[in-house]
């Protein structure tokens, strides 16, 4: 059984969207799965990076979105997205520089943002994108 699992509870019926968030599944998994099996410091770190440079290109396209349908809560996403960027780069940087392991906790508040922030702030969007034709 895989770490996070991807269901239709996380669909925003978007399938541009869905598909980035099932690549972001899979690499929470990948770095569960390497981190499980022990792959050393510069592995966990290569992954750790693919993950930080793929969640900012997931939210750039959902941020580029917003703001060309004018979504009324793009600040508030984006402060969430920002926020969220910030703690991935804190983590880059306290692991390379041995301050921090990557712990079951690191990788559940990962799973649970990503989960949390589908569900409590995406599925805001919806409407509004697909009343502007994405499906
Ligand atoms: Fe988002």
């Amino acid at each position: 059984m895989a770490y996070m699992n991807w269901s239709d509870d996380l669909s925003v019926s978007i399938s541009e969207i869905d598909e980035q968030h099932k690549n972001l599944v899979a690499q929470i998994n990948t770095l569960h799965d390497a981190m499980r099996s022990g792959k050393g410091k510069d592995a966990l770190e290569k992954i750790l990076g693919e993950l930080a440079d793929y969640t900012q290109y997931h939210f750039g396209t959902e941020e580029e979105y917003m703001r060309e349908f004018g979504f009324s809560e793009y600040s508030t996403h984006k402060k969430q997205h920002d926020a969220f960027v910030a703690k991935v780069a804190e983590f880059q940087r306290a692991y390379a520089s041995g301050q921090l392991g990557l712990s079951i906790e690191v990788m559940k508040f990962l799973r649970d943002w990503v989960a949390g922030h589908i569900k409590g702030s995406d599925t805001h969007y919806i409407t509004c994108f697909q009343d502007h034709g994405l499906n």
